[in-house]
């Protein structure tokens, strides 16, 4: 790449030397680091993303899935506008917080109560911690490959890899982080993605410590394959024998339906975590689920198990953005944006057969996955990625990037937004055929 390539990066490049010097490794948050550089935004509108050098991009990662309008969406754009004139934090209520929260309950009856946050990280370990202060047992059990955030519990097992990931038996409790105190290890117990006997066998060999089940319904890194429902309703099941809690964690898949991915199973989980798209385009997290157990969070209990607090938390801009946000998501909103992702996938598809190579395709309403797999991969050892294999998926995303200008979410995977239509569908169809026929020979090596 460079100018050869007769692509303009000059002003991103220059910015990318000054971050160097004062920010570690030039970002404050890895998943935007690029090869060769990050590039750096100028405006954002709908689904086109511009940067300083000048070149548009149509966006088809939208912040990591949290940008369910797209950007700069005007009714959200007006409202947030609104409310920084009366405030943007008080160590006070705001109405706003009690709006959300009543909307977001009468969306799913799971959520007798809610409590809002400022990250899905930080929803995801307040509902550990509340699993754990509910019922008094220190352990969690959580999905080989599942990414949950960076809380330690949560984060064991996220990147695990064929020399250190165990027998499929058994797996073994991987650190992401150098340093995670091997107390943390112990006390997660990893389980494979849609394998009911094996998971089931682990489950009761620690029932006695065990304080929940952490589930994402449709884990991207596991695969973005949606968890199977005999092997939901198989854990659901030995959860209420044995008073273990079931927790979601919907960070990303709460756009799936009106009222969540967890809409599409017959089991109702104790606790779910939010974020990502109920913020509107701002930081957030929420934490939902049964009154009772909720009350450990509750200052007026005469023993509060957790307290718990947070400076920005239910911030009154969040809160307005993330009321507009999710009032426009609405019941049909929901339709046409899966719709939407439908027909990108079939177009997708004939793409694949056209250009004569073995790529899957998973996902669930609005999000979706690319595998150089025959089949659909269904755990997290079916999807791993080699190092070479991951070197050829980021050649590939990078030609999508620079010649064909989209932006793609860094696994191969698309998490649309509303202000995706017909227009940028087609893009990216064709888009996809010039790629994959460019990288034909290097798929066919991976190709399982
Ligand atoms: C399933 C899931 N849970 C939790 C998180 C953490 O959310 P946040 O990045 O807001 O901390 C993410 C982020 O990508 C996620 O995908």
């Amino acid at each position: 790449m460079g100018k050869a390539d007769n692509i303009n990066y000059e002003s991103s490049l220059k910015l990318y030397n000054r971050a160097k010097k004062v920010i570690t490794g030039g970002v404050s948050r890895n998943t935007i680091f690029r090869r060769p550089h990050p590039f750096y935004v100028a405006q954002a509108k709908g689904s086109y993303v511009t940067d300083i050098d000048g070149n548009t991009r149509i966006d088809f990662a939208n912040n990591m899935a949290s940008l369910i309008h797209g950007h700069s969406h005007p009714v959200i754009v007006d409202a947030v506008t609104e409310q920084m004139q009366n405030g943007t934090a008080y160590t006070l209520g705001s109405e706003v917080e009690v709006e959300f929260g009543e909307l977001l309950v009468e969306r799913n009856k799971e959520f007798e109560k809610i409590r809002f946050v400022n990250s899905g990280t930080e929803a995801v370990m307040s509902m550990i911690k509340a699993a754990r202060a509910y019922t008094g047992n220190p352990k969690i059990a959580k999905a080989e490959g599942a990414y949950h955030g960076t809380y330690d519990f949560a984060e064991i097992s996220q990147i695990a890899e064929p020399h250190n990931w165990g027998d499929i038996n058994q797996p073994n409790s991987v650190p992401v982080t150098y340093g995670t105190p091997e107390s943390v290890k112990q006390d997660v117990v990893v389980f494979p993605y849609n394998d009911i006997k094996r998971t089931l066998n682990l489950l009761e060999a620690n029932k006695d410590e065990l304080a929940c089940v952490l589930i994402d319904p449709v884990s991207h890194r596991v695969g973005m394959y949606p968890i199977e429902e005999e092997f939901l309703v198989a854990i659901y099941n030995w959860t209420r024998k044995n008073k273990v809690l079931l927790v979601f964690d919907e960070v990303v898949t709460y756009r799936v339906t009106y009222s969540g991915a967890q809409h599409l199973y017959p089991v109702k989980p104790d606790m779910t975590a939010l974020g990502k798209i109920i913020g509107g385009g701002f930081p957030v997290g929420a934490i939902a689920g049964d009154a009772e157990i909720m009350s450990v969070f509750d200052p007026t209990q005469k023993i509060i198990k957790q307290p718990h607090s947070g400076t920005f938390s239910a911030n009154p801009v969040t809160m307005i953005a993330g009321k507009t946000a999710m009032q426009l998501y609405d019941r049909q909103a929901v339709d046409d944006i899966n719709k939407m992702a439908e027909i990108a996938k079939h177009q997708i598809r004939e793409a694949i057969q056209l250009a004569h190579v073995p790529v899957s395709i998973t996902g669930a309403g609005s999000m979706f996955r690319f595998h150089f797999r025959y089949k659909q991969p269904r755990n997290y050892r079916e999807t791993y990625q080699s190092p070479e294999e991951r070197k050829v998926i980021v050649d590939l995303l990078d030609y999508l990037f620079i010649h064909e200008n989209l932006i793609l979410i860094n696994t191969f995977a698309c998490m649309f937004a509303t202000t995706i239509k017909q227009a940028e569908v087609d893009r990216l169809t064709q888009s996809m055929y010039n790629g994959l026929k460019k990288y034909k020979a290097a798929i066919l090596q991976f190709a399982k």
